[in-house]
């Protein structure tokens, strides 16, 4: 594969290093920062070999110039060692960029994407394809998974190992009598998030549908964009937004009489923004919600802004959401800490619905997702990798910048 983007052009000032690309994009990389990054400072693994306190105050440029018709750009120091040379897809991916405008919602939502199970399991492009869309629209069904246990297991083993809970390996949906979570009843469950009282919340939910009787009344899925429900928000109920992005909620799992007792508490805010105002995620599980730490005043404020959230889902669902009834033989796949997920109450009739469920990392579904593309060679589009390409919105982290382009060692 060849390197996606050319250098033009290369000017220096003392401090700071010009760049011009082929694709008309200029950016600026200062001196220090270049000296911390010289690529001959990494070791075979790509590890740093030396650290970011190491650096000596004063890095000062002498020159620079555009090599192997703009794939590189030397830069002379005026001091030892005298050269340095940087990828120019390098540069160009690691560039900074000021934080875009948000992008503006395409007016339907997009459909639930659909692929095949076995496909998905045997076929490296068909695996893309789903991780593509999981990063894309956050969801996908997979279907005619077969009726055994641990399939939804087999599935996401494609990625990770799957990510062990408190809930074991994988974990049965089935309404029950002696039920260790409410899901385990008929009951209806509003738009939540799994393990919210986690540190760090499961990234990826599965959940196959063993069984799903005709006999059952009720117990459709439904799914929302959370991220996206919560920077309509912003702009809908600027003050409310601000209570939950301020004050931390608690999030609890206390339950001592089950086989693994479990004795978790996690306070942060609802909404997380990065440097740029930016949402990147959403903490929402009204099950497991536990007492509000805070001071008297801030109480009214809480209350209000939770409610107001609450019924701002509630429509939204209706616009953006996603509502359907599982088959037997479909996974439902979806991104944990972005999309809100939900089932409405059911009877059973006599029936039987039943599901199996487990979780995988999602930093390791990103890596997955990134490695791949390289092995691969395709890009978004279906073509080749560009320099620079969308970064999976997780929901859990800022980074402008993108995955690294499939040329790039
Ligand atoms: C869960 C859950 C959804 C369903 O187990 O966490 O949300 O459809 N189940 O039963
Ligand atoms: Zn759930």
């Amino acid at each position: 594969m060849t390197p996606s983007a050319r250098a033009t052009l290369a000017n220096v000032s003392r401090d700071a290093l010009e760049v011009g690309f082929d694709d008309g994009l200029r950016a600026q990389f200062h001196a220090l920062w270049l000296r911390d990054n010289c690529p001959s400072r990494r070791n075979a693994s790509n590890q740093k070999t030396h650290t970011s306190a190491d650096m000596p105050g004063g890095a000062s440029l002498a020159g620079a110039m555009v090599r192997d018709d703009g794939a590189q750009v030397e830069v002379e120091w005026t001091h030892a060692p005298a050269r340095s040379t940087f990828g120019a897809s390098w540069l160009h991916q690691h560039a900074y960029r000021p934080p875009r405008p948000q992008m503006p919602l395409p007016s339907a939502p997009r459909p639930l994407p659909r692929l095949t199970y076995g496909e998905v399991c045997t076929s490296d492009t068909a695996l893309l394809s789903w991780l593509r869309h999981l990063a894309d629209e956050g969801a996908c069904i997979l279907d005619g998974a077969p009726d055994t246990p641990e399939a939804v297991c087999t599935v996401a083993e494609r990625i990770a190992p799957v990510q062990e809970t408190i809930y074991g390996r994988s974990w049965q949906v089935v309404d029950s009598p002696h039920a260790i979570n409410v899901a385990y009843t008929s009951v209806a469950l509003p738009l939540h998030m799994d393990l919210a009282y986690y540190e760090s919340p499961p990234g990826l939910q599965l959940l196959h549908c063993r069984r799903f009787d005709a006999a059952v009344q009720g117990g459709e899925s439904v799914l929302l964009d959370g991220i996206e429900a919560a920077a309509l928000f912003a702009t809908a109920h600027p003050q409310h937004f601000d209570t939950l992005a301020r004050i931390p909620a608690t999030f609890m799992k206390e339950h001592f009489a089950r086989d693994r007792p479990a004795c978790m508490r996690y306070r942060r805010p609802h909404i997380a923004l990065n440097a740029s105002g930016e949402v990147t995620a959403l903490f929402w599980s009204p099950p497991f919600d536990g007492p509000l730490h805070a001071p008297v005043a801030d109480i009214p404020a809480y209350y209000e802004a939770y409610r107001t959230f609450d019924a701002f889902l509630a429509r939204l669902v209706e616009a953006r959401g996603w509502t359907f009834r599982l088959r037997p033989g479909e996974v439902m796949t979806f991104n944990n800490r972005r999309i809100l997920h939900g089932r409405n109450a059911f009877t059973s009739n006599g029936g039987t619905r039943a599901l199996e469920g487990c979780y995988s990392n999602i930093d390791e579904f990103a890596s997955r997702l990134a490695t791949l593309v390289r092995q691969l060679g395709i890009g978004a589009d279906g073509g080749a990798p560009g320099p620079e390409m969308g970064l999976p919105k997780l929901g859990n982290q800022d980074c402008a910048n993108g995955l690294p382009a499939a040329s790039m060692a």
